[in-house]
């Protein structure tokens, strides 16, 4: 019996490791058994520029420059006729750039994604991001039958960002990265050029306006997103170390009821950290998910919640769970075999000790463990 609940606590350890490690991993390069496994994704098949980049926010920022444009021509005071024209002419070049920007705005909020250089789908992960396209019947059925778009089925990821370390997903930094890489790689008209050196130069939380209240969220969410990923890890390096222990206790069979103790304090802490980094995670994507798709007619994207990243993370925190139930009820089952055995060993004292002497052995050994630990439990219920 004792044997039996050291292999399933072993067993349980093991699989709660390991489903939390395959959640870990997900989407950590451009492999299909990674990319498979995903935080959050979202698809701009009919991406509004119009509502994501805000033209009142960029006209904004420039009267802000002409503020302080016109701060510092009084500060330099008003005595020579050169200072003055130098002034007006300074104020009319700001507000002519103004003027430009909004138009080169409102120009660019007429553009497709697809020009910007922006993929048709991305994928959130603990270490990065990945792109993905369409695949190509579906895009072109997207035009014509509304509702129809966003198929999650048939995305093919094509590239993953170079996994790091404490990654917090910033929508403003990877679009800013996108917009560098198509201008890097070469854009064919000067004017969409323009237009987006423009938008990497300005482009800025005041004008980008995120689906719901996103954008007051986007620090909190990427502080939660690595202190997931830490519990998480945590979660399953504990579980491995818990695993070692559980086999040396295997071929030592411990003596002492504070290491069979301590191990359960052990387990219970794993299932904690695990169940704290799974809350955290699920929570902060699926509330992401939530804003996006009440705002999906407006602004044209749609997300989704990767079933097998939450599949691996809350199974690992329910083998976690299973692993403190078992190791608990294998006290209790310890305390009934315990007083089977003495009665046992009274009677038939001499024969066990000549057929199997070192079974005798071990099962003193984990006699005196079950018996400190019942005195142990006693002890505990006699505070209550
Ligand atoms: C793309 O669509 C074709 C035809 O519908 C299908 O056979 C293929 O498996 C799809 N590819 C992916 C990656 O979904
Ligand atoms: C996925 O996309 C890549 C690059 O566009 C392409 O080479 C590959 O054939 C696609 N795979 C499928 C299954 O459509
Ligand atoms: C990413 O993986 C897909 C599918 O395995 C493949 O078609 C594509 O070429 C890969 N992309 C890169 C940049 O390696
Ligand atoms: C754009 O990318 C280049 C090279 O990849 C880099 O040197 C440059 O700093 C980037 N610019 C911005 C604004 O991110
Ligand atoms: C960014 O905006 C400012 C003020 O509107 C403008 O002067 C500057 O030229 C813009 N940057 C680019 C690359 O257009």
């Amino acid at each position: 019996m004792f044997k039996f609940f050291r292999f399933l606590l072993i067993f349980l350890s093991l699989a709660a490791a390991l489903l939390t490690i395959f959640g870990l991993t997900g989407s950590y390069s451009n492999q299909s058994y990674l990319t498979k496994t995903y935080m959050l994704n979202f698809h701009l098949d009919s991406l509004d520029l119009s509502k994501l980049l805000d033209s009142s926010g960029f006209s904004k920022r420039s009267t802000t420059t002409k503020d302080w444009a016109s701060q510092i021509i009084s500060s330099t005071g008003n005595s020579g006729s050169a200072v003055e024209s130098l002034a007006a002419s300074a104020e009319s070049a700001v507000s002519s750039l103004g003027s430009d920007a909004s138009n080169l705005i409102s120009q660019i909020t007429q553009l497709d994604y697809n020009d910007l250089g922006l993929a048709d789908v991305y994928q959130l992960s603990f270490w990065g991001y990945c792109k993905g396209s369409i695949n190509g019947t579906t895009k072109t059925l997207s035009s014509n039958e509304v509702g129809k778009q966003f198929d999650n089925s048939n995305v093919n990821i094509t590239w993953c960002s170079k996994p790091k370390v404490g990654y917090k997903f910033d929508p403003l930094v990877v679009f800013k990265e996108e917009l560098n890489n198509t201008l890097q790689e070469g854009v064919s008209s000067s004017v969409l050029s323009q237009e987006i050196s423009y938008l990497l130069d300005n482009l800025t939380y005041d004008n980008l306006n995120l689906p719901g209240d996103l954008s007051g969220k986007i620090k909190l969410f990427g502080n939660l997103q690595v202190a997931s990923f830490g519990l998480l890890l945590a979660g399953a390096v504990l579980a491995v170390i818990s695993i070692i222990i559980q086999l040396l206790g295997c071929f030592m069979s411990p003596d002492s009821c504070c290491l069979s103790f301590l191990n359960f304090l052990f387990e219970c802490l794993i299932f904690i950290i695990l169940l704290v980094g799974s809350i955290l995670i699920t929570f902060t994507m699926s509330y992401t998910k939530t804003e996006i798709n009440k705002n999906t007619d407006d602004y044209g994207v749609k997300s989704f919640l990767s079933i097998n990243f939450y599949a691996f993370i809350w199974s690992g925190a329910v083998a976690a769970l299973l692993c403190t139930f078992f190791n608990l009820l294998g006290h209790c089952c310890g305390l009934f075999s315990t007083g089977r055995r003495r009665f046992r060993s009274a009677v038939h004292d001499e024969p066990e000790m000549v057929y199997s002497h070192h079974d005798v052995m071990s099962d003193a050994g984990s006699f005196k463990t079950e018996a400190h630990s019942s005195h142990h439990s006693s002890h505990h219920s006699s505070h209550h």
